[in-house]
């Protein structure tokens, strides 16, 4: 299942340089105008992944297929969001690829783009109703399962008996979100039911943002009186600001608390003991799936995938390529930085230094 996936992914990048092999260069067909790949990225505060890996990546992609592209980041704004694809539509992208801030604004950027002609992808958050030819991204609900059978390990390590644990959900209109709870939820529900584990608060952060993330997860630990064992967060930057409040209430390290993206704070926080477990998410891949499905449909070809996303509030089936992630703990930090995502400078700086070296760091 999981090699399938990766090798339609492969399939997609060979199918399109194959074309170009044999056929001479399709961009110089005078018939159709030269690719022009438009992103829209969602902002650069919820997660560190959109300015230091997924617009890198996504650059060296499109860069390396030669075709002409336009990156931009809406900041978190919907009404920026709408005018950035409004321009980028204006100046002639020949397909458009978005990370939603919500479906609403989502949805309708992407019809604009469809009238248009433009050819559209929904990379990483799926739009629902909307019109995207394609979704590329990993699969949510098994991230979340990872996270979920993480915090587990990470409380049976620490033996407390019958832990509170709470929930710091992303955002309520990131369907990714759902995604991801449902996948961890789907780990701890059966463990609330046998009363082995107590269901403690739960509750979303809306647009991810961090500081409210911290703000929320103070007023979790003050409600409970401080009887919080251990914290299921959904991403590396909820999770940060998740230690500082533990650590002002000298609780770093005894609540295990986990994330996705491994970004280099993350890392650091694992091998200090801070943060259970991350999921790292090979956003290189990502980025040169979707940068091969763009050029692709670009020159008015289509890939075939071999999964597909349920889009329920619009009733259709996108066709999508759905990557695998990978759980990260002390013991694999090594692993993430092997592959080149995170520099070994950025996570083995001060202290940080000898915990590297005791854990294989190189
Ligand atoms: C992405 C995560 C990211 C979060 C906040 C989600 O849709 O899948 O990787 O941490 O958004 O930006």
């Amino acid at each position: 299942m999981r090699s399938g996936i990766l090798a339609i992914a492969t399939v997609g990048l060979l199918a399109a340089g194959g074309l170009t092999g044999c056929g001479g260069d399709p961009d110089d067909d005078p018939a159709r105008p030269r690719p022009k790949i438009g992103v829209i990225l969602p902002d650069s505060a919820s997660s560190n992944r959109w300015e230091a890996a997924d617009r890198k990546y996504l650059e060296a992609a499109f860069t390396a297929a030669g075709v002409e592209y336009d990156i931009q980041n809406a900041q978190n704004d919907k009404a920026r969001f709408v005018t950035i694809a409004e321009q980028m539509i204006t100046n002639g992208v020949t397909a458009l690829m978005i990370t939603n801030l919500d479906s609403g604004t989502g949805r309708a950027v992407l019809d604009k783009a469809t009238q248009r002609g433009v050819a559209t992808i929904d990379y990483d958050r799926p739009t629902l109703g909307g019109s995207a030819q394609y979704y590329v991204s990993f699969d949510n609900v098994a991230v979340g399962r990872l996270q979920g059978e993480g915090l587990v390990r990470c409380l049976a390590e620490k033996g407390t008996r019958k832990p509170v644990v709470a929930e710091l959900n992303g955002a309520p209109t990131d369907n990714n979100a759902a995604e991801l709870k449902s996948g961890y939820d789907a780990v701890l529900q059966p463990r609330y039911d046998a009363r082995d584990y107590v269901k403690g608060p739960d509750q979303s952060v809306p647009e991810w943002n961090n500081t409210t993330g911290g703000t929320i997860f103070e007023q979790m630990l003050t409600q409970t009186g401080g009887r919080i064992d251990g914290v299921l967060t959904a991403n590396d930057g909820l999770a940060n600001a998740v230690i500082s409040v533990l650590t002002k209430n000298k609780l770093n390290g005894k609540v295990p608390v986990t994330g996705q993206d491994a970004d280099a704070q993350a890392l650091q926080h694992i091998l200090a003991g801070d943060q259970c477990m991350t999921v790292y998410k090979p956003i290189r891949k990502q980025a040169e799936v979707a940068a091969a499905l763009a050029v692709a449909l670009a020159r008015g070809e289509r890939r075939q995938t071999e999964h597909t996303f349920h889009d329920t509030t619009g009733n259709r089936d996108v066709p999508a390529v759905l990557l695998t992630a990978q759980p990260i703990t002390r013991e694999t930090v090594k692993d993430v930085i092997a592959d080149g995502f995170v520099e070994r400078d950025a996570v083995c700086t001060g202290r940080y230094a000898a915990l590297c070296a005791a854990n294989g760091v190189s």
